[in-house]
């Protein structure tokens, strides 16, 4: 059977129990945001937009002034949605994934969204990617949504890519928004931040849905 399309709606608002960031103080700022995201019925978690991506983008949309202007890169994006929506209110935005094969449904959504975004193959298993030209060395936020789904290799890899992204940045103080589903508490990163000299927050989270807002920073 062949693969099939589908096109949802997505709608965020300016959420007013989120978390705010200092440079994003307008409390009155009232936006809401539509979206149309295609998704792949190919089974692959790349092509469907998860449940924490919600998250993400009332966070990054309720932040817009702290946003606006900003390189902004996006780690295992998927649909490009929570990208999508930064460059929407005005960043820039690189999107990335490890397969070739999301980048046709990433290059989709952001037509189909009227905005500009780069994208670049980055797989945190893969140390070529790291040292690849096309990694911006700019970057004032890097942002993801329900990336640790698998086992601890998995957590490891990320928070890898992650120290060597923000020690390879030009500005080292940039913080990583990670939102996290959680699926099983077999997990801990504390040891792997300790690690890799990480530090993290917990920002917001929505207890009924199990899903976190986090900020990643370098200690
Ligand atoms: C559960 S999906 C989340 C997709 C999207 N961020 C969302 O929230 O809708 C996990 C994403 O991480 C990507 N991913 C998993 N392992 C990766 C790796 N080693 N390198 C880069 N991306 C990876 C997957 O391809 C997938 O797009």
């Amino acid at each position: 059977m062949e693969n099939q399309m589908i096109q949802k709606c997505f709608q965020f608002r300016t959420d007013h129990s989120m978390f705010r960031l200092n440079d994003s103080t307008d409390q009155n700022d009232d936006q809401l945001i539509e979206l149309k995201i295609l998704q792949d019925s190919d089974n692959q978690y790349s092509s469907i937009t998860w449940p924490s991506a919600d998250l993400l983008c009332r966070f990054i949309l309720t932040n817009r002034l702290a946003f606006i202007g900003k390189t902004v890169l996006e780690l295992g994006s998927g649909t490009g949605i929570c990208g999508i929506l930064a460059a929407k209110i005005g960043a820039k935005v690189i999107l990335s994934d490890q397969k070739i094969e999301t980048f046709e449904l990433i290059h989709k959504n952001v037509n189909l969204n009227n905005v500009e975004a780069q994208y670049i193959p980055l797989d945190w298993s893969r140390k070529i990617d790291l040292i690849n030209d096309q990694i911006p060395t700019n970057i004032d936020y890097i942002i993801g949504s329900d990336l640790c789904y698998e086992d601890e290799q998995q957590f490891e890899k990320l928070l890898l890519t992650i120290a060597f992204l923000i020690r390879n940045n030009q500005q080292t103080s940039i913080p990583f928004y990670m939102t996290y589903h959680f699926r099983s508490s077999n997990y801990h990163i504390e040891c792997l931040l300790r690690k890799f000299k990480l530090q993290c927050k917990l920002l917001f989270h929505s207890e009924n849905l199990k899903i976190y807002l986090y900020e990643i920073t370098l200690i």
